[in-house]
């Protein structure tokens, strides 16, 4: 199953939300791939610190762009990180793939598809495999939507976050479902909280549910971590011994069980 955490926003969460979901996922036995489509390679890096940790030296190569445009196995840039869980990474090339893939002679539709089609051949390897987005639409972006059979749309608790994803979810409907026959659907919306702004949170958080109807609303929600922050530097640790690990990682865990529960009710 090929799962994109997304928003047509920046900075709303969506990497480190990939990462620990799939860490969380990966602990629960469910075999994991994260694939890294965004240039900024946030995703990458991530997971690059947290499998340093173990003082293993890693290489990107080839990237995905590479892989991709030399029509190669995905399987053949796949890195280990952890029991059940592996990382497609990406280098900065990443940025070429929508201009490369639009010079293409191929249907409008293949265009769109290419890497979806890529994916065929490693899908059924996994559990879970999610796509991690930069957060321009681009026709990089529609190659990673039509990839997925589900997308979590993060709402961040800020004002304008609502009509952002209303936005977001018109634009999936009218330029994929409707153009070129998406499978993808919408597994749900999940609850960004931003720091000390509990009035709006509250007040988003009421319009998100009468927006989207409470079912399609996750009940666990992200809250402001700190120690989300400090994974960026030092890669994601889990030491059951460290409070902030502890309540990061169960904040996470939730999320990642009710998703399991949301797909078998679906
Ligand atoms: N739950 C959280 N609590 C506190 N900080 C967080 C949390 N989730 C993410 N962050 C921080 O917010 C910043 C943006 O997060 P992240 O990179 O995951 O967002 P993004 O949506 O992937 O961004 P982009 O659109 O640039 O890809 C990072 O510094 C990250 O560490
Ligand atoms: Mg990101």
């Amino acid at each position: 199953m090929i799962i994109s955490c997304s928003n047509e926003k920046g900075g709303t969460g969506k990497t480190s939300t990939t990462a620990l979901l799939g860490w969380e996922l990966a602990n629960l036995g469910y075999k994991v791939l994260l694939v890294d489509c965004d240039p900024q390679a946030n995703l990458t890096d991530l997971m690059i610190k947290t499998k340093s940790q173990e003082n293993t030296e890693i290489t990107i190569d080839p990237s995905l762009f590479a892989l991709l445009i030399n029509n190669r196995n995905l399987k053949d840039g796949i890195i280990n990180i952890k029991d059940n869980l592996s990382l497609l990474p990406a280098a900065s090339d990443m940025n070429m793939f929508s201009r490369w893939v639009d010079k293409q002679d191929l249907a409008e539709k293949d265009k769109v598809t290419y890497l979806k089609k890529a994916l065929e051949p490693i899908k059924s390897d996994y559990d879970f495999i999610f796509l991690d987005v930069s957060p321009t639409m681009s026709l990089t972006n529609d190659n990673v939507f039509m990839a997925c059979d589900w997308l979590i749309i993060m709402l961040q608790t800020q004002q304008r976050a609502l009509l952002g994803a209303k936005n977001f979810l018109e634009y999936l409907q009218t330029n994929l479902i409707d153009n070129f026959d998406a499978k993808v659907d919408v597994l749900g919306v999940l609850p960004v909280l931003t720091k000390g702004q509990s009035r709006i949170d509250n007040s988003v958080l009421k319009a998100a549910e009468d927006e989207f109807g409470q079912d399609n609303l996750f009940e666990n929600v992200i809250t402001a971590m700190e120690r989300v922050k400090r994974y960026d530097l030092t890669g994601i640790t889990e030491n059951n011994k460290n409070v902030w690990d502890k309540a990061t990682h169960s904040v996470y865990t939730a999320v990642a069980k009710e998703m399991i529960n949301k797909l078998e009710a679906k």
